[in-house]
Protein backbone atom coordinates (compact mmCIF):
# COMPACT_ATOMS: atom_id res chain seq x y z
CA UNK A 1 0.00 0.00 0.00
CA UNK A 2 1.46 3.42 -0.94
CA UNK A 3 -0.37 5.15 1.38
CA UNK A 4 -0.67 4.60 5.10
CA UNK A 5 -1.08 5.71 8.43
CA UNK A 6 2.35 6.25 10.48
CA UNK A 7 3.32 7.38 14.08
CA UNK A 8 5.95 10.31 13.57
CA UNK A 9 7.15 9.09 16.82
CA UNK A 10 6.98 5.17 17.67
CA UNK A 11 6.74 4.74 13.06
CA UNK A 12 3.93 2.46 13.71
CA UNK A 13 1.86 1.67 10.67
CA UNK A 14 -1.66 1.80 10.61
CA UNK A 15 -3.74 0.83 7.06
CA UNK A 16 -4.71 3.95 5.50
CA UNK A 17 -8.44 3.40 5.91
CA UNK A 18 -8.61 2.58 9.86
CA UNK A 19 -10.79 4.94 11.34
CA UNK A 20 -7.92 6.08 13.73
CA UNK A 21 -6.46 9.35 14.74
CA UNK A 22 -3.72 8.49 17.57
CA UNK A 23 -1.29 5.92 17.52
CA UNK A 24 -0.98 3.35 20.51
CA UNK A 25 1.37 5.37 22.13
CA UNK A 26 -0.75 8.06 21.95
CA UNK A 27 0.46 10.88 19.20
CA UNK A 28 -1.37 11.78 16.33
CA UNK A 29 -1.10 9.88 13.33
CA UNK A 30 0.28 11.60 10.23
CA UNK A 31 -0.57 10.17 6.19
CA UNK A 32 2.80 9.18 5.03
CA UNK A 33 3.28 8.26 0.86
CA UNK A 34 5.90 5.09 0.04
CA UNK A 35 9.25 6.91 -1.15
CA UNK A 36 9.36 7.29 -4.75
CA UNK A 37 5.48 6.30 -5.08
CA UNK A 38 5.28 6.97 -8.80
CA UNK A 39 2.06 9.56 -8.83
CA UNK A 40 4.09 11.87 -6.84
CA UNK A 41 6.66 11.88 -8.89
CA UNK A 42 5.05 13.39 -11.71
CA UNK A 43 3.98 16.37 -9.52
CA UNK A 44 5.24 19.46 -10.50
CA UNK A 45 5.30 23.04 -11.14
CA UNK A 46 4.24 23.26 -14.55
CA UNK A 47 1.57 20.53 -13.72
CA UNK A 48 0.09 22.54 -11.19
CA UNK A 49 0.65 25.63 -13.26
CA UNK A 50 -1.92 24.18 -16.08
CA UNK A 51 -3.95 22.96 -14.09
CA UNK A 52 -4.92 26.35 -12.93
CA UNK A 53 -7.19 27.57 -16.07
CA UNK A 54 -9.84 24.85 -15.44
CA UNK A 55 -13.23 26.02 -14.76
CA UNK A 56 -14.75 22.27 -13.68
CA UNK A 57 -13.56 19.40 -11.87
CA UNK A 58 -10.92 18.30 -9.55
CA UNK A 59 -8.53 20.86 -11.40
CA UNK A 60 -10.80 23.96 -10.70
CA UNK A 61 -9.94 23.15 -6.97
CA UNK A 62 -7.16 24.76 -5.19
CA UNK A 63 -6.84 21.49 -3.24
CA UNK A 64 -7.29 18.59 -5.99
CA UNK A 65 -5.14 20.36 -8.02
CA UNK A 66 -2.27 19.55 -6.32
CA UNK A 67 -3.63 15.75 -5.70
CA UNK A 68 -0.77 14.00 -6.83
CA UNK A 69 0.50 14.73 -3.36
CA UNK A 70 -3.09 14.56 -1.46
CA UNK A 71 -4.15 10.65 -0.61
CA UNK A 72 -5.86 9.12 -3.82
CA UNK A 73 -9.46 8.63 -3.85
CA UNK A 74 -11.76 7.41 -6.81
CA UNK A 75 -13.34 10.34 -8.42
CA UNK A 76 -17.13 9.34 -6.96
CA UNK A 77 -15.57 10.21 -3.34
CA UNK A 78 -14.30 13.08 -3.89
CA UNK A 79 -16.20 15.97 -1.89
CA UNK A 80 -15.49 19.66 -3.30
CA UNK A 81 -17.10 23.12 -4.24
CA UNK A 82 -14.07 23.57 -5.10
CA UNK A 83 -12.25 25.27 -2.46
CA UNK A 84 -9.37 27.30 -3.12
CA UNK A 85 -7.94 30.01 -5.60
CA UNK A 86 -7.82 32.62 -3.01
CA UNK A 87 -6.38 36.16 -3.67
CA UNK A 88 -2.58 37.03 -2.37
CA UNK A 89 -3.01 40.88 -2.68
CA UNK A 90 0.07 42.63 -2.91
CA UNK A 91 0.28 45.19 -0.21
CA UNK A 92 3.17 46.50 0.76
CA UNK A 93 3.87 50.04 1.23
CA UNK A 94 4.48 51.20 -1.78
CA UNK A 95 1.22 49.60 -3.55
CA UNK A 96 -0.68 53.04 -3.17
CA UNK A 97 -4.47 53.66 -1.17
CA UNK A 98 -5.28 51.44 1.15
CA UNK A 99 -3.32 48.31 0.17
CA UNK A 100 -0.07 50.54 0.48
CA UNK A 101 -1.65 51.43 4.26
CA UNK A 102 -1.23 47.78 5.73
CA UNK A 103 2.90 47.73 3.93
CA UNK A 104 3.51 50.89 5.61
CA UNK A 105 1.16 49.83 8.89
CA UNK A 106 3.51 46.71 8.55
CA UNK A 107 6.68 49.06 8.02
CA UNK A 108 7.02 46.19 4.85
CA UNK A 109 8.16 47.49 1.08
CA UNK A 110 6.94 43.52 0.31
CA UNK A 111 4.42 42.08 1.74
CA UNK A 112 1.38 39.84 0.30
CA UNK A 113 -1.85 38.40 2.43
CA UNK A 114 -3.41 35.52 1.27
CA UNK A 115 -7.20 35.30 1.71
CA UNK A 116 -8.47 32.11 2.98
CA UNK A 117 -11.27 33.53 4.01
CA UNK A 118 -12.41 33.65 0.32
CA UNK A 119 -12.96 29.48 0.66
CA UNK A 120 -16.36 28.60 -0.09
CA UNK A 121 -17.36 29.09 3.38
CA UNK A 122 -15.38 32.06 4.44
CA UNK A 123 -12.25 30.14 5.97
CA UNK A 124 -9.23 28.17 5.35
CA UNK A 125 -10.65 24.97 7.00
CA UNK A 126 -12.58 24.28 3.63
CA UNK A 127 -9.30 23.01 2.20
CA UNK A 128 -9.01 20.62 5.09
CA UNK A 129 -12.42 19.83 5.05
CA UNK A 130 -12.77 18.64 1.44
CA UNK A 131 -10.44 16.03 1.89
CA UNK A 132 -11.35 14.75 5.31
CA UNK A 133 -15.21 14.66 4.39
CA UNK A 134 -13.72 12.81 0.98
CA UNK A 135 -12.05 10.33 3.57
CA UNK A 136 -15.74 9.99 5.55
CA UNK A 137 -17.42 8.77 1.75
CA UNK A 138 -15.03 6.59 1.50
CA UNK A 139 -14.62 4.96 4.49
CA UNK A 140 -18.99 5.06 4.49
CA UNK A 141 -18.99 7.00 7.86
CA UNK A 142 -22.59 6.97 9.23
CA UNK A 143 -21.95 10.66 10.72
CA UNK A 144 -19.26 12.97 11.37
CA UNK A 145 -18.42 15.29 13.96
CA UNK A 146 -16.51 18.10 15.16
CA UNK A 147 -15.57 20.73 18.13
CA UNK A 148 -15.46 24.12 16.73
CA UNK A 149 -14.80 28.01 18.04
CA UNK A 150 -17.43 28.39 14.50
CA UNK A 151 -15.68 27.95 11.57
CA UNK A 152 -14.49 24.22 11.38
CA UNK A 153 -18.14 24.13 12.39
CA UNK A 154 -19.09 25.77 9.26
CA UNK A 155 -17.11 24.55 6.89
CA UNK A 156 -17.88 20.50 8.37
CA UNK A 157 -21.52 21.11 8.09
CA UNK A 158 -21.29 22.60 4.48
CA UNK A 159 -19.47 19.51 3.08
CA UNK A 160 -21.30 17.32 5.52
CA UNK A 161 -24.72 18.61 3.56
CA UNK A 162 -23.11 18.27 0.32
CA UNK A 163 -22.15 14.54 1.20
CA UNK A 164 -25.60 13.89 2.74
CA UNK A 165 -23.75 12.83 6.18
CA UNK A 166 -25.17 13.70 9.51
CA UNK A 167 -23.24 16.06 11.18
CA UNK A 168 -22.72 16.62 15.03
CA UNK A 169 -20.66 19.75 16.03
CA UNK A 170 -19.77 20.83 19.53
CA UNK A 171 -19.58 24.43 20.81
CA UNK A 172 -18.46 26.45 23.40
CA UNK A 173 -21.64 28.27 24.50
CA UNK A 174 -21.97 32.01 23.86
CA UNK A 175 -18.52 32.07 22.50
CA UNK A 176 -19.15 31.68 18.52
CA UNK A 177 -19.03 34.50 16.47
CA UNK A 178 -22.67 35.52 14.93
CA UNK A 179 -21.71 34.67 11.04
CA UNK A 180 -20.28 31.20 11.89
CA UNK A 181 -22.81 30.08 13.76
CA UNK A 182 -25.64 31.26 11.57
CA UNK A 183 -23.34 29.07 8.45
CA UNK A 184 -23.11 26.21 10.89
CA UNK A 185 -27.32 25.90 11.52
CA UNK A 186 -28.13 26.90 8.09
CA UNK A 187 -26.22 24.59 6.56
CA UNK A 188 -28.28 22.30 8.71
CA UNK A 189 -25.58 20.64 11.45
CA UNK A 190 -27.08 19.93 14.85
CA UNK A 191 -25.04 22.14 17.42
CA UNK A 192 -24.48 21.12 20.74
CA UNK A 193 -23.42 23.75 22.75
CA UNK A 194 -21.13 22.84 25.53
CA UNK A 195 -20.97 23.93 28.95
CA UNK A 196 -17.32 25.35 28.66
CA UNK A 197 -14.62 26.01 26.81
CA UNK A 198 -13.62 25.11 23.23
CA UNK A 199 -10.85 22.92 25.03
CA UNK A 200 -13.75 21.33 26.93
CA UNK A 201 -15.82 20.67 23.61
CA UNK A 202 -13.02 19.06 21.86
CA UNK A 203 -12.22 16.46 24.92
CA UNK A 204 -15.66 15.71 24.52
CA UNK A 205 -15.98 15.30 21.17
CA UNK A 206 -13.18 12.69 21.05
CA UNK A 207 -14.74 10.75 23.52
CA UNK A 208 -18.29 10.93 22.47
CA UNK A 209 -17.29 10.21 19.03
CA UNK A 210 -15.55 7.27 20.05
CA UNK A 211 -18.58 6.12 22.01
CA UNK A 212 -20.79 6.55 19.27
CA UNK A 213 -18.68 5.17 15.51
CA UNK A 214 -18.60 8.99 15.12
CA UNK A 215 -16.20 10.11 12.07
CA UNK A 216 -14.32 12.87 14.04
CA UNK A 217 -12.70 15.96 11.53
CA UNK A 218 -11.15 18.09 13.82
CA UNK A 219 -7.51 18.69 12.58
CA UNK A 220 -6.53 15.43 14.68
CA UNK A 221 -8.01 13.70 11.76
CA UNK A 222 -4.77 13.21 9.15
CA UNK A 223 -6.90 13.86 6.62
CA UNK A 224 -7.87 17.21 7.52
CA UNK A 225 -3.79 18.13 7.61
CA UNK A 226 -3.37 16.79 4.22
CA UNK A 227 -5.77 18.99 2.79
CA UNK A 228 -4.51 22.10 4.80
CA UNK A 229 -1.28 21.77 3.21
CA UNK A 230 -2.77 23.27 -0.58
CA UNK A 231 -2.86 26.85 1.58
CA UNK A 232 1.22 26.93 1.56
CA UNK A 233 1.32 25.06 -2.04
CA UNK A 234 -0.92 27.59 -3.59
CA UNK A 235 0.98 30.29 -2.04
CA UNK A 236 3.98 29.18 -3.17
CA UNK A 237 1.96 29.11 -7.08
CA UNK A 238 0.60 32.49 -6.73
CA UNK A 239 4.50 33.52 -6.20
CA UNK A 240 5.79 31.71 -8.79
CA UNK A 241 7.55 28.84 -6.13
CA UNK A 242 9.70 31.62 -5.38
CA UNK A 243 9.62 31.13 -1.38
CA UNK A 244 9.24 34.48 0.92
CA UNK A 245 11.31 34.96 3.53
CA UNK A 246 8.90 34.49 6.10
CA UNK A 247 5.17 33.18 6.28
CA UNK A 248 2.81 34.32 8.89
CA UNK A 249 0.11 32.67 10.60
CA UNK A 250 -2.57 33.07 13.18
CA UNK A 251 -2.39 30.11 15.89
CA UNK A 252 -4.75 28.26 17.69
CA UNK A 253 -4.83 24.12 17.91
CA UNK A 254 -1.56 24.66 15.43
CA UNK A 255 -3.27 22.65 12.92
CA UNK A 256 -2.71 24.87 10.35
CA UNK A 257 0.68 25.36 11.30
CA UNK A 258 1.29 21.27 11.36
CA UNK A 259 -0.24 21.15 7.95
CA UNK A 260 2.06 24.00 6.42
CA UNK A 261 4.90 23.12 7.97
CA UNK A 262 3.85 19.51 5.81
CA UNK A 263 3.81 21.63 3.03
CA UNK A 264 6.57 23.04 3.05
CA UNK A 265 8.67 19.84 4.18
CA UNK A 266 7.25 17.91 1.25
CA UNK A 267 8.03 20.40 -1.68
CA UNK A 268 10.96 20.82 -0.54
CA UNK A 269 11.58 17.25 -0.31
CA UNK A 270 10.25 17.11 -4.40
CA UNK A 271 11.72 19.96 -5.84
CA UNK A 272 9.35 22.06 -6.13
CA UNK A 273 11.21 25.14 -3.81
CA UNK A 274 14.73 25.13 -3.31
CA UNK A 275 14.52 26.36 0.58
CA UNK A 276 12.49 26.78 3.17
CA UNK A 277 10.93 30.26 4.62
CA UNK A 278 10.85 30.62 8.12
CA UNK A 279 7.62 30.19 9.89
CA UNK A 280 5.64 32.92 12.62
CA UNK A 281 2.99 31.37 14.44
CA UNK A 282 0.80 34.43 16.18
CA UNK A 283 -1.38 34.02 18.90
CA UNK A 284 -3.61 36.31 21.11
CA UNK A 285 -2.02 37.08 24.15
CA UNK A 286 -5.05 35.98 26.35
CA UNK A 287 -4.47 32.13 24.68
CA UNK A 288 -0.90 31.95 24.05
CA UNK A 289 0.08 28.32 24.95
CA UNK A 290 1.98 27.78 22.46
CA UNK A 291 4.60 31.23 22.95
CA UNK A 292 4.31 30.84 26.46
CA UNK A 293 5.96 27.15 25.87
CA UNK A 294 8.24 29.00 23.27
CA UNK A 295 9.66 31.27 25.51
CA UNK A 296 10.56 28.29 27.54
CA UNK A 297 12.04 26.76 24.89
CA UNK A 298 9.58 24.41 24.05
CA UNK A 299 10.46 22.19 27.63
CA UNK A 300 6.76 21.03 27.92
CA UNK A 301 3.77 21.79 26.63
CA UNK A 302 1.51 24.58 28.67
CA UNK A 303 -2.09 24.81 29.63
CA UNK A 304 -4.07 28.34 30.06
CA UNK A 305 -7.72 29.23 30.32
CA UNK A 306 -7.91 31.12 27.27
CA UNK A 307 -9.55 34.66 27.16
CA UNK A 308 -9.43 37.05 23.76
CA UNK A 309 -11.76 39.01 21.35
CA UNK A 310 -10.46 36.45 18.71
CA UNK A 311 -12.61 33.86 19.42
CA UNK A 312 -11.64 31.29 16.89
CA UNK A 313 -8.51 30.86 18.26
CA UNK A 314 -8.98 31.33 21.92
CA UNK A 315 -8.29 28.06 22.82
CA UNK A 316 -5.97 27.26 26.10
CA UNK A 317 -4.80 23.56 24.91
CA UNK A 318 -3.71 22.84 21.43
CA UNK A 319 -4.37 19.46 20.06
CA UNK A 320 -1.57 19.81 17.45
CA UNK A 321 1.14 21.15 19.80
CA UNK A 322 3.95 18.43 19.07
CA UNK A 323 3.68 18.57 15.26
CA UNK A 324 3.55 22.35 15.52
CA UNK A 325 7.00 22.32 17.46
CA UNK A 326 8.09 20.50 14.77
CA UNK A 327 7.62 22.80 12.24
CA UNK A 328 8.76 25.86 14.11
CA UNK A 329 11.98 23.89 14.91
CA UNK A 330 12.35 22.70 10.85
CA UNK A 331 11.68 26.38 9.81
CA UNK A 332 13.51 28.29 11.99
CA UNK A 333 10.25 29.72 13.15
CA UNK A 334 9.07 31.96 16.02
CA UNK A 335 6.30 32.39 18.01
CA UNK A 336 4.63 36.11 18.68
CA UNK A 337 1.83 36.86 21.25
CA UNK A 338 -0.62 39.98 20.54
CA UNK A 339 -2.82 41.96 22.55
CA UNK A 340 -6.51 42.18 21.71
CA UNK A 341 -5.86 45.90 21.11
CA UNK A 342 -3.31 45.37 18.79
CA UNK A 343 -5.19 42.64 16.97
CA UNK A 344 -8.16 44.89 16.73
CA UNK A 345 -6.31 47.80 15.60
CA UNK A 346 -4.56 45.62 12.45
CA UNK A 347 -7.87 44.49 11.70
CA UNK A 348 -9.17 47.97 11.09
CA UNK A 349 -6.21 48.40 8.83
CA UNK A 350 -6.99 45.23 6.83
CA UNK A 351 -10.82 45.94 6.69
CA UNK A 352 -10.38 49.93 5.92
CA UNK A 353 -8.18 48.66 2.84
CA UNK A 354 -11.06 46.95 1.10
CA UNK A 355 -9.83 43.21 1.84
CA UNK A 356 -11.69 42.78 5.14
CA UNK A 357 -11.08 40.16 7.81
CA UNK A 358 -11.95 38.41 11.21
CA UNK A 359 -9.87 39.67 13.96
CA UNK A 360 -7.90 36.22 14.29
CA UNK A 361 -6.98 36.80 11.15
CA UNK A 362 -5.57 40.03 11.65
CA UNK A 363 -3.16 38.39 14.90
CA UNK A 364 -1.28 37.74 11.17
CA UNK A 365 -0.97 41.77 10.46
CA UNK A 366 -0.52 42.73 13.92
CA UNK A 367 2.03 40.02 14.68
CA UNK A 368 4.03 40.92 11.17
CA UNK A 369 4.40 44.63 12.97
CA UNK A 370 5.37 43.42 16.27
CA UNK A 371 8.18 41.49 14.51
CA UNK A 372 9.28 43.84 12.24
CA UNK A 373 9.62 46.54 14.87
CA UNK A 374 11.63 44.02 17.59
CA UNK A 375 13.73 43.94 13.99
CA UNK A 376 13.05 40.23 13.72
CA UNK A 377 12.14 40.73 10.76
CA UNK A 378 13.91 42.72 8.57
CA UNK A 379 12.49 45.46 6.78
CA UNK A 380 13.70 44.83 3.24
CA UNK A 381 12.16 40.86 3.92
CA UNK A 382 9.50 38.99 1.79
CA UNK A 383 6.84 38.38 3.88
CA UNK A 384 3.53 36.39 3.20
CA UNK A 385 0.75 36.38 5.47
CA UNK A 386 -2.02 34.41 5.81
CA UNK A 387 -5.45 35.66 6.46
CA UNK A 388 -7.76 32.74 7.50
CA UNK A 389 -10.95 34.11 7.85
CA UNK A 390 -13.83 36.47 6.17
CA UNK A 391 -14.83 39.66 8.14
CA UNK A 392 -18.58 38.87 7.96
CA UNK A 393 -17.55 35.93 10.12
CA UNK A 394 -17.78 37.92 13.43
CA UNK A 395 -20.15 41.09 12.69
CA UNK A 396 -20.32 41.89 16.09
CA UNK A 397 -16.94 43.00 17.05
CA UNK A 398 -16.36 44.76 13.52
CA UNK A 399 -19.32 46.63 14.50
CA UNK A 400 -18.45 47.35 18.11
CA UNK A 401 -14.46 47.83 17.40
CA UNK A 402 -15.99 50.97 14.78
CA UNK A 403 -13.87 54.24 16.10
CA UNK A 404 -15.98 57.37 16.36
CA UNK A 405 -17.03 59.10 13.37
CA UNK A 406 -17.33 56.08 11.08
CA UNK A 407 -20.73 54.39 12.67
CA UNK A 408 -23.61 55.04 10.03
CA UNK A 409 -24.95 58.74 9.43
CA UNK A 410 -28.67 60.13 10.31
CA UNK A 411 -30.21 62.55 8.02
CA UNK A 412 -33.90 63.36 7.20
CA UNK A 413 -35.21 61.89 4.10
CA UNK A 414 -34.68 65.24 1.89
CA UNK A 415 -31.58 66.74 -0.64
CA UNK A 416 -30.52 69.33 1.78
CA UNK A 417 -30.28 67.26 4.80
CA UNK A 418 -28.25 64.33 3.33
CA UNK A 419 -25.94 66.91 1.81
CA UNK A 420 -25.29 68.79 5.33
CA UNK A 421 -24.83 65.48 6.57
CA UNK A 422 -22.19 64.69 3.78
CA UNK A 423 -20.56 68.27 3.98
CA UNK A 424 -17.83 67.39 6.52
CA UNK A 425 -16.26 64.54 4.79
CA UNK A 426 -16.55 66.38 1.13
CA UNK A 427 -14.72 69.26 2.89
CA UNK A 428 -11.78 67.15 3.74
CA UNK A 429 -11.56 66.01 -0.62
N1 LIG B 1 -7.89 31.62 12.16
C1 LIG B 1 -9.18 31.27 12.14
C2 LIG B 1 -10.15 32.19 11.46
C3 LIG B 1 -9.60 30.06 12.74
O1 LIG B 1 -10.89 29.73 12.70
C4 LIG B 1 -8.65 29.24 13.38
C5 LIG B 1 -9.05 27.99 14.01
C6 LIG B 1 -7.32 29.65 13.36
C7 LIG B 1 -6.97 30.84 12.75
C8 LIG B 1 -6.24 28.86 13.99
O2 LIG B 1 -5.91 27.72 13.26
O3 LIG B 1 -6.42 26.08 15.02
O4 LIG B 1 -5.17 25.43 12.98
O5 LIG B 1 -4.10 26.88 14.71
N2 LIG B 1 -10.26 27.64 14.16
C9 LIG B 1 -10.69 26.35 14.69
C10 LIG B 1 -12.19 26.20 14.53
C11 LIG B 1 -10.21 26.06 16.05
O6 LIG B 1 -12.81 25.44 15.28
O7 LIG B 1 -12.76 26.81 13.63
P1 LIG B 1 -5.37 26.44 14.03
Amino acid sequence: MSTLLVCPICAQQYPRDEVRYRCRCGETLEVAYAPGDPRRSSASGGLFDARRAARRGPDASGTWRFRELLPPFADGEIVSKPEGNTNLYAVGARAGGGFGRIGAYAGLDILYLKHEGENPTGSFKDRGMTVGVSQARRIGARAVACASTGNTSASLAAYAAQAGLPCFVFIPAGAVALGKLAQTLGYGAIAVQVAGDFDTAMRLVQEVSADLGIYLLNSINPFRIEGQKTIGWELLQDLDWQVPDWLVLPAGNLGNTAALGKALAEAQALGLIARLPRIAAIQASGAAPFYQSYCAGFTAPVVVQAETVATAIKIGNPVSYRRAVAVLRATQGVVAAVDDAEILAAKAVVDAAGIGCEPASAATLAGIRQLVRSGTIPRDATVAGILTGHLLKDPDTTLAALPAGRQPLTAGADRQAVAAALAPYLART
